[in-house]
């Protein structure tokens, strides 16, 4: 099989590095790809929403599935795209049509859907500016602190937690009047504060059957000790510990079941992965937010925990035969550390020179943000490589990658040295 996969960042070659394992594999391409995809697949350089040209490369090159990485595409409707022009119908693509994936576009679209299929998750309530006052009151109704979401895609930045009754207010006021967040708060979400654990559940369906890949927890502050700005994830590991057997049933029952059922019920037919973010408040588990791809940097540390075909698997799902598939995972921790550019996540440099990566032993360097310059792999974003590696327990697989991460340098990285500290 001719495979491309669309995206740049670490999950995308921790996809590519999975694929790329298959006997089933022919020929890999990714778009735009990264300097670590270039080691094992063709790199082509093209925008992830770029539809037309992707059409032209994968008739060009007679690509037969498609895995899209990144949401955007999917939201802007990448899988809509491909089934409706004659010349591509027939080329498999693993990522939901645009209309399932607004449980990712719109937040307000994700809580009605929970909603009508009594999926738990945060009470709520949603605003346009027309209602401004009536937001402040239902503000004024609950108790800090206040959940402010942009129901749109924010790059990650949408939602805020806020103490200060005032300042909620005024948070609230900017995003509906002012557009804070452009098109993506002309309706905001506002609700209940969780308290709680954050872990996050993967599912890969084929619209009928599914299954639950390992769980992952990730560290989204850029400060130790989970303070400062949000980033991308500065680290993952995967499985999370305090998931038992009843805990992982509770999710099956009350959130995955219900989400892969509403989603037929719906007549939303979904091909992919299904990202669930949740929160465990006491023994239960609630759900944050829906993606609908896989998550970075829980791919780092998932698919390396998957033992089976994965060209296989993926097929499988185009085919809507997941139920012939037996899962297979390594019972091993999977633990990864993101290195990233100084000054990340406001302004970085791109562009300096990274040494050490082959140095590394016993661990996998996924490369997020880079790129060759001529043979000279050098930093290309905010989050550069992560460091993955395996061990009996989180704790060992942690020494591992950190034993590792300390063989890279490059001007201004920075990693932080205590993921997993709350576990
Ligand atoms: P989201 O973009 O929806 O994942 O939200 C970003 C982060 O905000 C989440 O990872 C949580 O840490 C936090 N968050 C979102 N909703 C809530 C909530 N209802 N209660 C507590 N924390 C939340
Ligand atoms: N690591 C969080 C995400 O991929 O959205």
């Amino acid at each position: 099989m001719n495979i491309l996969i669309i995206g740049s960042g670490g999950r995308e070659h921790a996809i590519a590095h999975k694929i790329s394992q298959s006997p089933r594999l022919n020929r890999l391409f990714v778009a735009p790809g990264n300097a670590g995809t270039a080691r094992i697949a063709a790199n082509i350089d093209l925008g992830v929403n770029d539809f037309e040209g992707i059409k032209s490369l994968v008739l060009r090159e007679k690509i037969n599935l498609v895995v899209v990485g990144p949401e955007n595409p999917l939201v802007e409707g990448i899988y809509d795209f491909f089934h409706s022009d004659p010349e591509l119908k027939n080329i498999q693509v693993i990522g939901p049509p645009k209309a399932a994936a607004t449980l990712e576009g719109s937040k307000e679209f994700a809580k009605k859907f929970m909603l009508r299929h009594g999926i738990p998750t945060a009470a709520y309530q949603s605003f346009t500016s027309d209602r401004l006052e009536e937001g402040f009151q239902f503000l004024e109704s609950l108790n800090p602190p206040y959940v402010l979401k942009a129901d749109g895609l924010a790059a990650g930045k949408g939602v805020l937690i806020l103490h200060d009754l005032e300042e909620a207010k005024k948070e609230l006021r900017s995003m509906l009047r002012d557009a804070k967040f452009g098109m993506a708060s002309r309706i905001v979400v506002i609700e209940e504060f969780l308290d709680g654990i954050e872990l996050s559940c993967f599912v890969l369906t084929d619209g009928e059957n599914y299954k639950i890949l390992p769980t992952a927890k990730d560290y989204k502050r850029i400060g130790e000790g989970d303070t400062g700005l949000n980033t991308g994830g500065m680290g993952a590991i995967s499985p999370v510990p305090f998931v038992d057997e009843a805990f992982m049933r509770k999710i099956e029952e009350q959130i995955v079941q219900p989400t892969v059922e509403g989603l037929k019920k719906e007549n939303l037919p979904y091909i992919g992965f299904i990202f669930i973010g949740l929160i465990k408040v006491g023994d239960q588990p609630k759900v944050i937010e829906y993606n609908v791809r896989m998550g970075d940097p829980e791919t780092e540390v998932v698919f390396p925990r998957i033992q089976n075909d994965f060209v296989e698997l993926l097929k499988a799902t185009a085919e809507g035969r997941l139920n012939e598939i037996e899962l297979e995972i390594d019972n091993r921790s999977a633990a990864t550390v993101m290195a990233v550019s100084g000054g990340y996540p406001e302004a970085y440099k791109k562009g300096k020179v990274i040494s050490g990566i082959e140095k590394v032993d016993n661990a996998i360097v996924f490369h997020a943000g880079t790129k060759l310059d001529n043979s000279t792999v050098i930093t290309n974003g905010g989050r550069v490589l992560a460091v993955t590696a395996l061990g009996n327990h989180f704790e060992e697989a942690l020494k591992i990658a950190y034993r590792n991460i300390k063989k890279l340098d490059f001007d201004g990285i920075y990693y932080r040295k205590d993921i997993g500290f709350d576990l």
